[in-house]
C-alpha cells in the first residue's frame, strides 16, 4: 500500500539531489520519468528476465532492485510475495513505481538515490538489476560490487542485464561507460555462473527501431563449505 510502501520516512527527503554519486547525472531517463508522468515508458508488465528470476528466490525471500526505474519488476517480485526494496536516482520514476504498487497492492520499499550510496542493510536473497548498472561509471564498478556481493545472503543470487560494447545504440543522449563482453563475468569469477550469455534486446524507446548489445548473468554465491558437487555445472559464455 502507498502509506506502507514509502515507509516512516519520505523517500524524497532522505538525500538532497546535490549529495547524490555524481554517476546519476549521465542518466537521461529521470528527464524522461519527469517529461511522461502519465505513461510508463517500459511499461507496467514485468520483465521476462524478471519472470524467470523469482522462482529462485524462496518465499519471502529478500529482492533488492538496483535502477528499478517506474516499478514494472520491483512490483512484479512483491505479487510474488517476496520483500522487495526498489532503488532508483529518479524520484519522478519512483513516483510512478509507487503508484504502480498501490494499483497492484503490493507493498515495496522505494528508496530514492543512486546505487553507489546504498542506504541498505542486511543481506539479500537476490541482489537484481534489469539495464540500469551500465549507467555506473566503469571507475566505480569495482565499488558497486564489492559492496552489493557484502549484500547477499549464502546461497543468494545476483542477476543482472547490461549493455555492451558490441551493437551501440545511444539513446536520448545517455553517456555510457558500455560493458565490454566478459567484464561482468569477471566480477563474479568465484561464484557459480547460472547462466552468461550475450545477446541483443529490440528497443524502440525513442522511436525509431533499434537494438542494444547485452550480457546477462545469473549467478550464485556458494554457501560456506559448499562443493562444486551441490552445484549444477558452470555454464560459461
Ligand atoms: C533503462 S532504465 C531500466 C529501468 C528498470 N530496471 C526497468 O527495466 O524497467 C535504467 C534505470 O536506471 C536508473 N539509474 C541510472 N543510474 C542510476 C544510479 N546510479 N543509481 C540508481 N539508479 C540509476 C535510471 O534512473 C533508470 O530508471
Amino acid at each position: 500500500m502507498k502509506e506502507q510502501s514509502r515507509g516512516a520516512v519520505p523517500w524524497r527527503l532522505w538525500i538532497p539531489e546535490r549529495m547524490l554519486s555524481l554517476g546519476t547525472m549521465r542518466n537521461p531517463w529521470a528527464r524522461e520519468y519527469a517529461l511522461t508522468p502519465g505513461r510508463y515508458i517500459w511499461g507496467k508488465a514485468p520483465s521476462g528476465f524478471a519472470r524467470e528470476l523469482s522462482a529462485l528466490v524462496p518465499r519471502g525471500g529478500r529482492v533488492l532492485d538496483l535502477g528499478c526505474g517506474e516499478g514494472r519488476d520491483s512490483v512484479y517480485f512483491a505479487s510474488r510475495g517476496l520483500a522487495v526494496t526498489g532503488v532508483d536516482a529518479s524520484a519522478a520514476g519512483l513516483d510512478k513505481a509507487d503508484r504502480l504498487a498501490a494499483e497492484q497492492r503490493v507493498s515495496v520499499r522505494w528508496i530514492c538515490r543512486s546505487m553507489l550510496d546504498l542506504p541498505v542493510i542486511g543481506k539479500f536473497d537476490l541482489v537484481y538489476s534489469c539495464g540500469s548498472i551500465h549507467h555506473v561509471p566503469k571507475k566505480d564498478r569495482c565499488r558497486l560490487f564489492r559492496r552489493l556481493r557484502t549484500l547477499t545472503r549464502p546461497g543468494g543470487v545476483h542477476a543482472h542485464i547490461v549493455f555492451t560494447d558490441v551493437t551501440v545504440y545511444a539513446e536520448k543522449g545517455e553517456e555510457i561507460d558500455y560493458f565490454v563482453p566478459g567484464e561482468l563475468g569477471k566480477f563474479y569469477s568465484d561464484w557459480l555462473a547460472l547462466r552468461y550469455e550475450e545477446g541483443a534486446i529490440p528497443c524502440s524507446q525513442d522511436g525509431s527501431s533499434h537494438s542494444h548489445s547485452i550480457e546477462r548473468i545469473v549467478t550464485k554465491r556458494a554457501r560456506p563449505g559448499a562443493t562444486s558437487t551441490d552445484f549444477p555445472p558452470r555454464i560459461l559464455a
